[in-house]
């Protein structure tokens, strides 16, 4: 596979003479030209060499033989809730799951407290982020009726992401319910604006049914596939209307697959593992409200339907949605417990999973979790094994076979929607930076993730 490289020239050859800080050999490198069976060399954080490096020296070498090298993978959905509490996730421990799951990079959700949605707030959690962040870190800003005439400007804050609109109201208290509010925040600035869309008006027609059965088998039935459907057709209309882009996150139904195809020139679209795994009502019989997420998991149908879209390729991005609350909170009577669960670390075991039985390709989980959200929310030096890229990378065995248990999840949570699944493909290793965070299950050094820079936003040194 190697002899597809071409030699280095003369004076590229005298450059890569020097020494690298890291070197990771042998190992299998999903390229963007392919899989490439080669050497990288690092150097100050960046990729310096992809050749054979044999006779060249490094401060640490990593024998990757028999693993595939993949460019840090990021979930582009993470509720962390920073400033957290004792059984409440923070950044650290977010991040920390993160690492551990193969994660190189993460997006906040604003839906916090404080909100995030000015730039005082976005900079708080930055420096928050500084020094107990383990991967690389960026934040969406929430957008509102309220500051919805300033986004233009507080889109472009360091370490901002892109946008996030909830049309329908789920953890905490940032709702954008109204066309004309959504129009407002999607009429200033350029930023990709990330969107959760439930229809809120028949959220609130519909509650009654959820709080008269109090089973959470009606969770899909108050947030009925016409709640989504109807939410992302206003959608539609009004990105149509102003030409902005959007990312249709966490799609649950088959109809929103099909209808946002014909809308992919603007819109894109996410996926989780969680919705692509389980369906109605076998998740609910068995795992009870801590299978309670919004929009929720479908039945079987839908669940095919979102594979039909990541076949096709309308499904841009796999995010993990990782929203945790405590046992007891999700012990509480239906629809009293809050919905979510976690995600950061078993988004990559559970894929690869999908990937060792053929559902989709190790190139296209790839795509979906590193080259494609560094290209859609224009992320500097990201998403592609390459000369001159940052030397962020996850270490894959595509063999492994593990079950994945909830004394492994980090999270403060403690607990995993997956527990007791078998897979096979596992991540072995997290590299961020030329840095490994974690190898074979461990922890490695110190928390040093840093913000992501992005093409449209301002960004410090
Ligand atoms: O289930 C969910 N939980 N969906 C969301 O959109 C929010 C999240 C949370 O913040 O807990």
């Amino acid at each position: 596979m190697s002899s597809r490289l071409l030699k280095p020239p003369k004076t590229v050859e005298k450059n890569m003479a020097q020494t690298f800080d890291l070197i990771i050999h042998n190992g299998t490198l999903m390229t963007p030209g392919g899989r490439v069976q080669t050497d990288i060399g690092v150097r100050n954080g960046k990729i310096a060499a992809i050749e054979d490096l044999s006779n060249h020296d490094a401060a640490e070498k990593i024998d990757a033989k028999g693993l595939h090298v993949m460019p840090g993978a990021i979930d582009t959905q993470v509720h962390f809730r920073e400033p957290g509490g004792e059984h409440k996730e923070d950044l650290e421990s977010g991040t920390r799951a993160a690492v551990m799951g193969g994660i190189t990079g993460v997006f906040e959700m604003p839906n916090t407290n404080p909100l995030t949605t000015t730039r005082q707030a976005m900079a708080d959690k930055i420096t928050r982020a500084h020094g107990r962040a383990w991967c690389n870190h960026a934040f969406y800003m929430g957008g509102t009726a309220e500051n919805a005439a300033d986004m233009a400007d507080l889109e472009r804050s360091p370490g901002c992401c892109g946008v996030k609109v909830f049309m329908g109201s789920s953890t905490g208290n940032l709702l954008v319910e109204d066309d004309e509010s959504l129009r407002a925040v999607l009429s200033h600035g350029v930023r990709r604006v990330a969107v959760h869309a439930e229809d809120e008006p028949r959220l609130i027609e519909r509650k009654k049914l959820a709080e008269e059965s109090g089973d959470v088998h009606s969770h899909p039935v108050w947030r009925d596939d016409e709640t989504a459907i109807r939410a992302t057709k206003r959608l539609i209309n009004i990105v149509r209307e102003t030409g902005r882009k959007a990312h249709l996150l966490h799609v649950t139904t088959a109809d929103e697959m099909k209808l946002v195809s014909d809308h992919k020139d603007l819109i894109s679209v996410e996926a989780t593992p969680q919705h692509l795994t389980m369906s109605a009502p076998e998740c609910y019989d068995r795992l009870g409200s801590f299978a309670q997420m919004n929009p929720p998991i479908r039945d079987e149908q839908h669940r095919l339907g979102l594979w039909w879209g990541l076949q096709q390729g309308v499904v841009d991005i796999i995010g993990s949605d990782h929203a945790p609350h405590s046992t007891e909170e999700k012990q509480q009577p239906y629809p009293n417990s809050p919905s979510g669960m976690p995600g950061v670390q078993t988004l990559l075991p559970v894929m690869l999973n999908h990937v060792s039985h053929g559902r989709l390709t190790l190139e296209h989980l790839v795509d979906l979790v590193a080259t494609s959200p560094a290209r859609l929310f224009g992320i500097i030096g990201k998403g592609r094994i390459a000369m001159g890229y940052d030397a962020d990378f996850t270490l894959i065995d595509l063999e492994q076979q593990r079950e994945i248990t909830d004394d492994w999840i980090e999270s403060k949570c403690g607990w995993t929607p997956f527990n007791g699944e078998s897979t096979t493909g596992w991540p072995v290793g997290t590299i961020i930076a030329g840095r490994s965070v974690m190898r074979d299950g461990e922890l490695l050094g110190v928390a040093d993730g840093r913000p992501m820079k992005f093409f449209e936003s301002e960004n410090a040194d």
